[in-house]
């Protein structure tokens, strides 16, 4: 089984609690998701390879290391779109491969709308951008997509997690590793009556990434 990596860094904490905040504006928002992604790449790119190299400081020449392997992040639209920058800032080098699924409110399922990968893999590891991971179908459409692709090895980054979101992922793609800034307490339920929530979502969660981060809702 791949790692799943729940974080507790006092930093992100901080910050999920500012995020889940209903009275936190869009532009705010963005600004969280934006530092939450870059504080949970620095987890999840920690076993990135890399090769020696030699440079030249004012002083003397050093050892050093750079980068192997070539990085992919693929964001979910449109939530996922928030988090490509975060990580650019520390892996300018990085492509972005967009892939659109929406979820089909009725059936919760996902349905694709958006893939334009190119037809054979450019990239040794992928990761996988998306902060909500709530009935996990998005998230498994997505490696199915990427391993049909070729993709070699796969990360999926997320910001809030549920229980059967990660339940599914790793029973889908034992592969996978996971990293989230929260692993969340469950999905709501189908409403039972006028003015409860739709199902699916998760709670206590954030409510809808898309939506407060584009200023839609
Ligand atoms: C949200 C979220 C994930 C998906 C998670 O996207 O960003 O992509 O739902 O749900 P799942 O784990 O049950 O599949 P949404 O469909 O709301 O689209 P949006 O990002 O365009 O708002």
């Amino acid at each position: 089984m791949a790692e799943l990596y729940i974080a507790n860094h006092p930093l992100i904490l901080h910050k999920v609690t500012l995020l889940r905040d209903q009275n936190t504006e869009s532009h705010k928002f963005r600004a969280l998701v934006r530092e939450i992604t870059i504080l949970l790449a620095y987890e999840a790119t920690r076993d990135l390879a890399v090769k020696p190299v030699k440079v030249q400081t004012p002083l003397a020449e050093a050892n050093g290391f750079e980068l192997r392997e070539r990085i992919g992040l693929v964001p979910i639209l449109r939530a996922g779109l928030g988090m490509v920058n975060g990580i650019w800032e520390l892996m300018p080098q990085a492509e972005v491969w967009h892939i659109g699924l929406y979820r089909d409110e009725r059936t919760l399922k996902p349905v694709e709308y958006y893939n334009k990968l190119p037809v054979d893999p450019t990239v040794q590891v992928v990761l996988i951008l998306d902060p909500m991971l709530a009935t996990g179908g998005s998230a498994v459409a997505t490696v199915d997509i990427l391993k049909r692709w070729g993709a070699q090895r796969i990360k999926y980054m997320g910001i809030i997690g549920a229980p059967e979101g990660v339940e599914l992922l790793q029973k889908t793609h034992p592969d996978v590793d996971i990293y989230l800034a929260a692993l969340d307490d469950h999905l709501t339920p189908e409403p039972q009556k006028p003015g409860d929530p739709p199902a699916g979502f998760i709670v206590p969660g954030l409510g809808d990434a898309g939506d407060r981060q584009f200023g839609t809702g």
